[in-house]
């Protein structure tokens, strides 16, 4: 799998290939929101004169050694990963999101949140766990370090707050390019106030390495989904150091303000080793994964 090339000077280039020249408001629209977020992102635009059939993909993702970026024919933006188009596509989490609840989702039945909490999901990825904390109506703050992934997160929440019945969802969720340890390291040293509302839950799902994901039936490596191979391209593991920067540091986030009770939430492949090797107070687990809770009173 080749991994995507960042400039040392820390902005990522990125090609952008379009498929026809009415597409110019939709190329200056996320150019304005890169500048916006201050995304370290540089796009070269390019007219495809091909048709992008999978054929086409394939060859485009073999030879360029920068992110390449499609906007189709129905404005929507992917990134082209080994050939395959990877995006948020939030809408294919509509029935997740609507019968989301304890009883269905792991997730909920270790963050124990509610309609008043506020949550940070501090390695959001695509989005998708930070759609289904944010379908119990609590507040959540998305962070993510990778660009290319901040932009697409930013992308789709453009595009889906222009849904009707997403509006309100969407209106609850925060996205902000930033590294977590940096935006923790400001939450801790910041006084409290109505604006700036304690906060119940920190949410981490770090990557882990490629080869920890196991079927638990057959005890063999598992097949990782297109969005989990995309993402190893642009992301590493944390080491053991960072992994206990970022658990010690969760933890102060939600043990700040003295309030009654806060939790952080792990993910973890069901029979990966705990972050930084500590003991949770409580696991929840299936076939696939496991959430690992560390509460503080
Ligand atoms: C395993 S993925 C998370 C997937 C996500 N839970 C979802 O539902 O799509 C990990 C993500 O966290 C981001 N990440 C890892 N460490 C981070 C950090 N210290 N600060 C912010 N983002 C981080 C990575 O760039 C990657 O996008």
């Amino acid at each position: 799998m080749t991994r995507v090339q960042q400039e040392s000077c820390a902005f990522m280039r990125c090609q952008l290939i379009y498929v026809n020249e009415s597409q110019q408001i939709q190329i200056e629209s996320l150019k304005a929101l890169i500048a916006e977020h201050k995304l370290p992102i540089v796009l070269e635009t390019e007219q495809s004169i091909e048709k992008l059939t999978q054929k086409r993909r394939q060859q485009l993702s073999q030879t360029s050694t920068q992110p390449i970026l499609l906007l189709d024919d129905k404005n929507a933006l992917s990134w082209l990963s080994n050939g395959l188009s990877v995006a948020p596509e939030w809408d294919k989490l509509q029935r997740r999101i609507v019968s989301a609840g304890r009883k269905s989702e792991l997730l909920l039945q270790a963050a124990k949140i509610t309609s008043d909490s506020k949550v940070i999901d501090a390695t959001a990825g695509f989005g998708h766990d930070s759609l289904i904390l944010a379908s119990t109506g609590a507040q959540v703050v998305m962070l993510e370090q990778q660009p290319l992934m901040a932009m697409l997160l930013l992308v789709e929440q453009q595009r889906m707050s222009t849904v009707a019945n997403w509006q309100k969802l969407m209106s609850r969720l925060q996205i902000i390019y930033t590294d977590a340890l940096s935006y923790f390291a400001s939450v801790n040293s910041a006084p409290i106030s109505e604006s700036n509302r304690a906060v119940d839950v920190v949410y981490l799902d770090p990557m882990f390495p490629e080869d920890s994901y196991q079927d638990s039936k057959t005890g063999k490596g598992a097949k990782v989904g297109k969005h989990m191979q995309a993402l190893h391209q642009l992301a590493h593991p944390p080491t053991l150091d960072e992994e206990k920067q970022l658990l010690q540091s969760a933890l102060a986030v939600v043990g700040y303000n003295e309030q009654t009770s806060g939790r952080v939430v792990v993910k973890r492949p069901q029979f990966a080793p705990q972050l930084a090797h500590q003991s949770p107070n409580e696991c929840w687990h299936n076939e696939a994964v496991r959430f690992d809770g560390y509460f503080v009173s």
